[in-house]
């Protein structure tokens, strides 16, 4: 589904673009264009953000978590 008519940005783009880090609608349109032109998504892309974001299932936030759990683990394995 397009987001962004004006520049042809799929929501597939967006998610990832959210997914790699870009959490305000600015980042979005950084990474993706989306929102550049007439900027009628950027409302859309706003709430995508907010709800990646509520969701907590990101795949950034997912590395975090794993992040922490391979450190729990290192402190674990050195005492
Ligand atoms: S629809 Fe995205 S900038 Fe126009």
């Amino acid at each position: 589904m397009y987001v962004c008519v004006c520049l042809g940005v799929n929501d597939k783009a967006i998610k990832a673009a959210i997914e790699a880090g870009a959490t305000t609608v600015d980042a979005v349109t950084q990474r993706t264009c989306a929102g550049s032109e007439c900027g009628s998504c950027r409302p859309e892309i706003a709430s995508m953000i907010e709800a990646e974001l509520a969701s907590g299932c990101s795949r950034r936030h997912l590395a975090v978590v794993d992040d922490d759990l391979r450190a729990d683990e290192d402190q674990q394995s050195a005492a």
